[in-house]
């Protein structure tokens, strides 16, 4: 019994850790981004500097995460439990708005890091600020409601053989070193 449990939670940590590093990025980018709005010209450099580092954390934990969950999670659970056929569906469109709006972000910085002229900073810094809020709600509501679907079932619903199932492709996934790349070809 003590084994099944420990086995258990050992799986649906794997995700949570991964959504823990994922929210604790989406606060630092919140922070950044005050920062950079109040701080004011003299921390400008040192804090689009630290936005892009944000930024670029996302791009690594969160697409590489959301690439495990589309080639690895995904597909299982369409196969072991159909009712959620729809959810993940939409959940797959989210994955493709957030990169959307994360490369957006990221293409107002690089342009905000080389710009010169005082004169567009107004501007960026609007955009920015829209962009990165934007993509902080949209984390925050994405995140949500894959632990209260997704990973809820898979704590309830599974049984044993289709637990161990997916623990074997895990770590297919893991050995593979799936990339977002992999899952938008
Ligand atoms: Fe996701």
């Amino acid at each position: 019994m003590k084994s099944t449990t420990q086995a258990k939670n050992k799986f649906i940590h794997f995700f949570r850790h991964s959504h823990q590093e994922i929210h604790e990025l989406s606060e630092q980018l919140q922070q950044t981004l005050t920062r950079l709005q109040f701080e004011g010209k003299i921390y400008r450099g040192r804090n689009l500097k630290q936005l892009m580092e944000v930024v670029e954390g996302l791009e690594d934990k969160a697409l590489t995460h959301m690439s495990f969950q589309e080639v690895v999670l995904f597909p299982f659970l369409e196969t072991h439990v159909p009712k959620l056929e729809s959810l993940l569906q939409l959940l797959r469109s989210e994955h493709r708005e957030f990169e959307s709006h994360l490369m957006k972000l990221k293409a107002s910085v690089q342009k905000w890091l080389k710009q010169r002229s005082e004169s567009s900073h107004a501007s960026l810094m609007q955009g920015i600020q829209e962009i990165g809020m934007c993509l902080i709600f949209f984390l925050r509501s994405h995140l949500s409601v894959e632990e209260k679907s997704i990973y809820t079932v898979m704590e309830s619903s599974l049984k044993k053989d289709e637990r161990s199932k997916l623990a074997e492709l895990m770590k297919k996934g893991e050995n593979k070193k799936i990339r977002w790349k992999l899952a938008v070809s």
